[in-house]
């Protein structure tokens, strides 16, 4: 069984791989976005206070610099993308989970 069981792995491996995003990476993402506050504001498909995450994958779904720009957004806070409501930075967050955050949200779909 242990024979079979570690190239198994590794195509499962690399299956993962060409996904944007793993299970667990997803699963950690949206860890760090309720410990972080942000379903207090945001949802993945309703707007809230901010827009759903649905939405804003959509809108950056062209664009490839969204990463960058998403992880500034969140960082350093944002307004007048979206409505008159500005969002505060989130000044704690590391690059990691920055980065996460913004690679999940842009996988979510409605
Ligand atoms: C106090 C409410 C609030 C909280 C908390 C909040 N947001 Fe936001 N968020 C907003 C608002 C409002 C906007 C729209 C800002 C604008 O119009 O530019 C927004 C916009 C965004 C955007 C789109 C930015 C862009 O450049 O288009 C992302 C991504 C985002 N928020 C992620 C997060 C994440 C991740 C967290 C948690 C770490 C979080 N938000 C916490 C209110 C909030």
């Amino acid at each position: 069984m242990k024979i079979l069981a570690i190239p198994l792995l590794m195509v499962w491996g690399a299956v993962q791989a060409a996904q944007p995003l793993s299970q667990a990476d997803t699963k950690s993402a949206m860890e760090l976005a309720k410990n972080n506050g942000c379903f207090s504001c945001h949802s993945t498909a309703e707007k809230v206070v901010g827009p759903s995450y649905s939405s804003v994958a959509a809108k950056y779904s062209d664009d490839k610099d969204a990463v960058a720009s998403l992880v500034q957004s969140i960082q350093y806070g944002s307004k007048g993308k979206w409505g008159r409501i500005p969002m505060p930075p989130h000044a704690s967050l590391g690059k990691d989970d920055l980065n996460l955050l913004a690679r999940w949200i842009l996988t979510v779909e409605k």
